[in-house]
């Protein structure tokens, strides 16, 4: 592909073989205009990557402090404007620094003996089950929405009706405008969230101390008001909108690679303290988002190409962590390699705030998989996946928890 051919993102043939498509961009074509216009802009090259990652006046917001107008001035609109991923500083750094509290080391201790009880319960299912079965739907979904109720002090039958929900609200926190239906129907389901995680807020209040995520975010509410209570029940559905998908895709990925690479599971089983290694791994291998958004702060130069002020740079993390120049020999699975610091999370001021309990669930998964199912072997090498460019899903994963 030439640099002056435009990328057609819809293109079949990009979303069949995307990690081919990415190498090709990465080697021809780094800074890759998109049709119809040329006005966006993918990166794929890791420098690239997170180097606007790393730059603070880089921007979620297309235009600096301006919120959609198209979204009104309801319950949708305010969940917006208050969201975390969706804000710039100095909104983004305050909100941040409040919230951080959540899954810092002191919470993170408190939560492993439930995050492993859940674990444990749903590997041992997969234990009781004979012949087949599909992991996506039988623990890809159910255990990181099982971890999100628990985090939220939501009962674990809720997981429906609170997931159900979520892709409504998802139209909301993207900057794609929204027909009048869209609109009436996000406003409905923000204001279920507002008054679903305000009961839960109040029935929780004077219970919960620091050590507990939604107790340490109260506390800020209370401390005079830091944290309003809009604000803390927005980053409280943020939590369970930012963790279902990613952990349900990287927990199928993890168990998809190992499977598909016996020897990988031999040193994982031989050695479980390979675990937080082997996670990480999973996650530079098959990067669960593989796209991110910012927009150019100001304009700059790259590759001799010109960025304008306001670009939209679609930011290929997926190919960012298999550049070869970056990573030696970046298509090998190999959960021993000697650096693994990828961009599964990103990098600078947005930097995934759950990344610490997804590597708790990463470490307690892959510690105890290999010695609880030892035979586990899978069935359908052919393992479908969402075409969705920034997140393709797999929709499942069929094994055989005892062997064949
Ligand atoms: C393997 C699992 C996960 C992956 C791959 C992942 C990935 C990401 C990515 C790519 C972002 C966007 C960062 C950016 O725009 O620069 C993000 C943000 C975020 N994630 Fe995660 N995530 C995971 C799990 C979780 C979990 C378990 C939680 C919480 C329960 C969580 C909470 C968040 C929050 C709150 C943000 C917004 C941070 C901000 O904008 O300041 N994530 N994550």
């Amino acid at each position: 592909m030439s640099a002056l051919e435009y990328l057609s993102l819809g293109d079949p043939a990009f979303r069949t073989d995307r990690f081919s498509a990415y190498q090709r961009l990465r080697d021809h074509n780094p800074v890759a205009r998109v049709e119809p216009d040329g006005t966006r802009a993918v990166l794929t090259r890791y420098a690239d990557v997170e180097r606007i990652f790393k730059d603070p006046q880089m921007r979620v917001q297309p235009k600096a402090g301006e919120f959609p107008a198209y979204l009104g001035t309801g319950p949708g609109a305010t969940f917006h404007k208050l969201s975390l991923p969706d804000l710039d500083a100095p909104k983004h750094t305050r909100l941040r620094k409040l919230a951080s509290p959540a899954f810092a080391p002191r919470a993170l201790g408190h939560m492993r003996s439930w995050v492993e009880q859940i674990i444990t319960d749903n590997i041992e299912a997969l234990a009781a089950a004979d012949g087949e079965v599909d992991f996506v739907e039988h623990f890809g979904m159910r255990v990181p929405a099982e971890i999100a109720c628990r985090l939220l002090h939501a009962p674990a039958t809720d997981a429906e009706t609170v997931l159900r929900r979520m892709p409504a609200l998802n139209r909301v926190l993207t900057h794609t405008p929204l027909t009048p239906d869209e609109l009436a129907e996000a406003d409905e389901v923000a204001q279920f969230y507002f008054d679903y995680i305000g009961e839960i807020i109040d029935s929780k209040r004077g219970k919960l101390g620091p050590e507990d995520p939604v107790g340490a975010l109260m506390l800020a509410e209370e401390e005079g008001g830091r944290l309003s209570r809009d604000e803390l029940i927005v980053t409280l559905v943020g939590f369970f909108i930012a963790s279902y998908h990613t952990t349900m895709t990287a927990m199928t990925n993890a168990v998809h690679a190992l499977l598909s690479h016996p020897d990988q599971m031999r040193l994982l089983a031989a050695d479980p303290d390979l675990a937080p290694a082997a996670w990480e791994e999973v996650l530079r291998w098959q990067s669960p988002v593989h796209f991110i958004t910012r927009y150019a702060g100001y304009e700059f130069e790259l590759h001799g190409e010109t960025i304008a002020e306001g670009t939209q740079l679609l930011l290929g993390i997926a190919s960012a962590n298999r550049d070869e120049r970056r990573f030696p020999d970046p298509d090998t699975f190999d959960i021993r390699r000697a650096d693994k610091r990828h961009l599964a999370f990103t990098a600078g001021g947005h930097y995934c705030l759950g990344a610490p309990l997804s590597r708790l669930e990463g470490d307690i998964l892959l510690r105890l998989l290999p010695q609880r199912l030892p035979a586990m072997a899978l069935i359908d090498t052919n393992t479908p996946r969402t075409d969705d460019l920034v997140f393709p899903v797999m929709t499942a994963l069929m094994v055989a928890p005892k062997g064949v």
